[in-house]
């Protein structure tokens, strides 16, 4: 069947069909062996792209940024203080001025709605950068990492994401992976998994059923057996910074080391993580709270440095996959 995602938006994984998931991963595949041998087309040739983030970033913005560059096309960035946005503007009209003078708009912030609304009312693609519910970008990378270090269809595989299982990676990792036939299990504390939005998990099971993946939240280590894949994140999100000591407290007992990679029973596990991680104590923040007594790694040194990590691989593949969502909607 062919796949034409001109003019489409991507706001989650969950809009779209696993064909076109398949199509995007094929196309940032083609793109990375394209970038190695030097080769960069002109599909963004004359087209322009807004980022908006209203929350920090590093690869998000740098992979927008490049990838646009590097197939022709130029980007304009707005951080949170330099738009009218939401302070003298509404939505509504921001996203029908932005509309007139872009071809695409990124938006990374707190809302899943204003990644909707934007796409209402600008009439041009919108890409979702992260928000408090989603991270699909993130998504395509990490399957796309799969796919180079584990040398099966993502069908057989088996994702583990350990921690906050309500954020936004947690929920991220379910619309993927029930679309694309991938078993997903995050495994948690039993208060994150109570406060996981059920429906969400509901309608990523059904999905699930008819593509073959068992999506489920579980407190029981034994539930990892079998992952080809131990996936971390911070424990506090963007926004949450004031939960830090009572989630550090929380999560401590599923901080990933090696006794969890073992615990998979898989001898050819690989560790993955969206990145930023706090792996040591050469951040400020993770410095200021182990001076206060407070350990907030989610990963061992051991386990982000060692044979298991593909961590910089995945931040790479930021970049293709982003490459891939551009050249295919604009
Ligand atoms: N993983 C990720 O989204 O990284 P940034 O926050 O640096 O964009
Ligand atoms: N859950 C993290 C993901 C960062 C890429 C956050 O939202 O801060």
């Amino acid at each position: 069947m062919s796949v034409n995602m001109k003019g489409k938006s991507f706001l989650t994984l969950m809009d779209l069909s696993a064909q076109e998931i398949r199509y995007l991963l094929d196309l940032a595949h083609d793109l990375k062996a394209k970038k190695r041998m030097g080769l960069h087309g002109q599909a963004l040739k004359g087209k322009n792209i807004v980022l908006l983030f209203e929350k920090t970033s590093t690869r998000t913005r740098c992979s927008f940024e490049v990838s646009a560059k590097e197939e022709g096309g130029n980007v304009t960035y707005l951080d949170p203080g330099s738009s009218q946005m939401g302070k003298k503007e509404s939505l509504e009209d921001t996203a029908k001025v932005l509309g007139r003078f872009f071809d695409g708009i990124e938006y990374r912030g707190f809302d899943q709605q204003v990644v909707i609304d934007l796409a209402k009312h600008s009439g041009v693609p919108v890409f979702n950068g992260l928000t408090d519910l989603d991270h699909p970008t993130q998504i395509l990378a990490d399957m796309m990492t799969m796919e180079e270090h584990l040398h099966k269809p993502l069908r057989e595989c088996k994702v583990a994401f350990v921690g906050d299982v309500r954020n936004n990676m947690s929920y991220a990792w379910m619309f993927g992976c029930c679309k694309m036939g991938v078993d997903f299990v995050g495994y948690g504390p039993q208060e994150l998994i109570d406060g996981a939005d059920k429906s969400i998990l509901t309608a990523c099971q059904a999905e699930g059923e008819k593509t073959g993946a068992r999506i489920q939240l579980s407190h029981n280590m034994d539930d990892l057996k079998g992952a080809d894949v131990l996936y971390s994140d911070i424990w506090a999100s963007m926004g949450e910074e004031e939960l830090i000591p009572q989630r550090a407290k929380l999560l401590a007992p599923y901080r990933i080391d090696d006794a969890m990679l073992e615990a998979t029973g898989n001898p050819n596990v690989i560790f993955m993580h969206c990145l930023p991680s706090f792996h040591d104590f050469e951040t400020k923040l993770a410095k200021e709270w182990k001076d206060k007594g407070v350990d907030i790694r989610e990963v061992t040194d051991e386990v982000f440095r060692g044979r298991h990590s593909v961590v910089f691989d995945e931040a790479e593949n930021r970049m293709h996959t982003i490459k891939a969502v551009l050249v295919a909607t604009l």
